[in-house]
């Protein structure tokens, strides 16, 4: 497990990019928070250390943004917020999203039956206006490497 405590939407998305830049293809990433919490924010980080141009936005009646990049390998951004469970999720391909490229889910919970056992868990918590804290757990030793690929890259040694 790896926390961090960001004091501002500026170090959420050069977190989020150092994150972005470790992940590959068939990549999960589970996010969890509350509204505001700095889900989106941390998402606009990783879509950059991804390498992709495309902006990062998230309009309510858009399920899944996708962030691409040169290479054709796409980094997909499904946001589970209006969906009820894993059936819903069933009818979006998530094994396609994931065989061409790396996946970001908000609001997992709500689909967690849909999603693979090994991810990287993201959880945000408000603390402050300008404060997040940020948990990181890692389920599967691919996601434990690289979970301490990003703890050394983050604070060294
Ligand atoms: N340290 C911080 N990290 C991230 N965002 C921050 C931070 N401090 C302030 N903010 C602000 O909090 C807001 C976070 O909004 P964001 O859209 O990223 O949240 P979200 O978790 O995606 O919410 P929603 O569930 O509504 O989509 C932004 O306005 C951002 O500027
Ligand atoms: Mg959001």
């Amino acid at each position: 497990m790896v926390e961090f405590l960001s004091r501002g939407p500026e170090q959420t998305r050069r977190l989020g990019a150092r994150l972005g830049a470790l992940l590959g293809k068939g990549d999960v990433v589970c996010l969890e928070g509350d509204l505001g919490a700095g889900k989106t924010t941390l998402v606009q980080g990783m879509a950059q250390g991804w390498g992709s141009l495309d902006a990062v936005s998230s309009p309510t009646f858009v399920l899944v943004n996708v962030y691409r990049r040169p290479d054709g390998v796409n980094l997909h951004h499904l946001d589970a917020y209006r969906l009820r469970d894993a059936w819903d999720a069933e009818a979006l391909d998530l094994d396609q999203m994931m065989d061409d490229g790396a996946l970001i889910v908000e609001w997992p919970k709500r689909i967690r039956l849909a999603l693979p056992q090994d991810c990287l868990w993201i959880g945000l918590e408000y603390v402050g206006e300008e404060q997040r804290r940020m948990i990181f757990k890692s389920f599967g030793k691919h996601y434990e490497e690289i979970l301490t690929e990003f703890r050394q890259r983050s604070f060294g040694g």
